[in-house]
């Protein structure tokens, strides 16, 4: 297929086919699981044994969760976003410049998930970039719009304590040392994807995402403001995760799961699109070291289940991830013991 961004413009003919999912697999925009939300979790509370219970509360029942008074600053949220908008908004050969699909590359704007894999297309652009240590990054970021170096560093650092500040609380509630999962995670990676999903002529025919779980420890989504699109399996349904305007949504990815030794689930979630308005969503995932050993908590394997998981390291995970598509089983299901 012809790999140029959507965000450079839409085919006026509808839907390319290579975008169409079979019958059974679209999604179904009208069956969704109504009078539930994902938790919100106020982070600001005094109590830090009520935000550990509740913070276990949503890691056992969801995988999900959103989190308010965070830290990070209105201002760095607000100039996030709109420097993200800007950037989609740069002219088609600006953008070619960073045009690639090749997952291996550390700055890259791309297309659906992996186009060079897949059968059916996804309807998203995406920037990713590397995010940690910056000084390594920064200067093989895009330097158009001006302020995207400054803004993005700035929220990068920002959104890296909050997700230190998250993996204590989740190792407390799993019962472990405040600092068992930063120890294990080791020097820890940090990723950015920037989603851009424009409005699609056919959104009940498509995915801007389809289900997937994220391969790495931690995921701190922070959604567009105004437009919806973002939804989490629970109990075999589809539950639309609504925009919070001061929250960040969380979730557990697969290493997270392998470490509680399946006890907290990394999730199938997808981004679903619409014809009217374009929807942004930017996704800070943290990984562990590429050759830290991921291995089921001992404390969490001596309840009967022994480890549900070998031990692996990062690299290997990710290699195996990568190779695959978006949309087969979960790839934990190959490091089972
Ligand atoms: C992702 C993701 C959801 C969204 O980037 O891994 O799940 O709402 N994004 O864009
Ligand atoms: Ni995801």
């Amino acid at each position: 297929m012809d790999t140029k961004l959507l965000s450079c413009g839409i085919p006026a003919s509808g839907l390319p086919e290579s975008y169409v999912r079979p019958e059974s697999e679209r999604p179904r925009l009208s069956e969704l699981l109504e009078y539930e939300n994902v938790p919100v979790i106020d982070l600001g509370c005094e109590d830090k044994s009520h935000i550990v219970q509740q913070i276990y509360v949503a890691c056992m029942n969801y995988g999900f969760f959103q989190v308010i008074n965070h830290g990070v600053p209105k201002e760095a949220v607000e100039r996030m976003l709109r420097v993200a908008r800007d950037f989609f908004g740069l002219p088609e050969e600006e953008k070619m410049k960073l045009y690639s699909d090749d997952p291996r590359k550390t700055t890259r704007l791309s297309t659906s998930f992996n186009v060079k894999k897949e059968k059916v297309h996804n309807w998203r652009d995406y920037l990713r970039l590397h995010c940690h240590p910056l000084h390594k990054y920064v200067p093989e970021w895009p330097s158009n719009p001006p302020s995207f170096k400054e803004t993005v560093s700035d929220y990068c650092v920002q959104v890296r304590e909050l997700g230190f500040r998250l993996r204590e609380l989740i190792s407390e509630s799993l019962g472990l040392q405040k600092d068992y999962i930063n120890n294990v995670l080791g020097e820890q990676g940090q990723h950015m994807a920037v989603n851009y999903y424009p409005p699609c002529p056919e959104p009940g025919l498509t995915y801007g995402l389809p289900a997937h779980t994220d391969p790495n420890a931690l995921t701190i989504l922070l959604q567009d403001l105004q437009v919806a699109g973002l939804q989490v399996l629970k109990d075999g349904k589809w539950l639309a995760v609504n925009p919070h305007p001061e929250a960040f949504v969380v979730n557990i990815g697969d290493q997270l799961q392998a470490l509680s030794n399946g006890r907290y689930k990394s999730v199938w979630h997808r981004a679903i699109v619409n014809s009217d308005k374009a929807r942004m969503s930017i996704a800070s995932f943290f990984c562990p070291q590429d050759h830290a050993l991921i291995s089921p908590a001992k404390p969490l394997t001596e309840e009967g289940c022994g480890a549900v998981y070998r031990d692996f390291t990062y690299a290997e995970y990710y290699d195996t991830f990568w190779s695959r598509n978006l949309d087969q089983e979960h790839c934990l299901e190959l490091f089972k013991n």
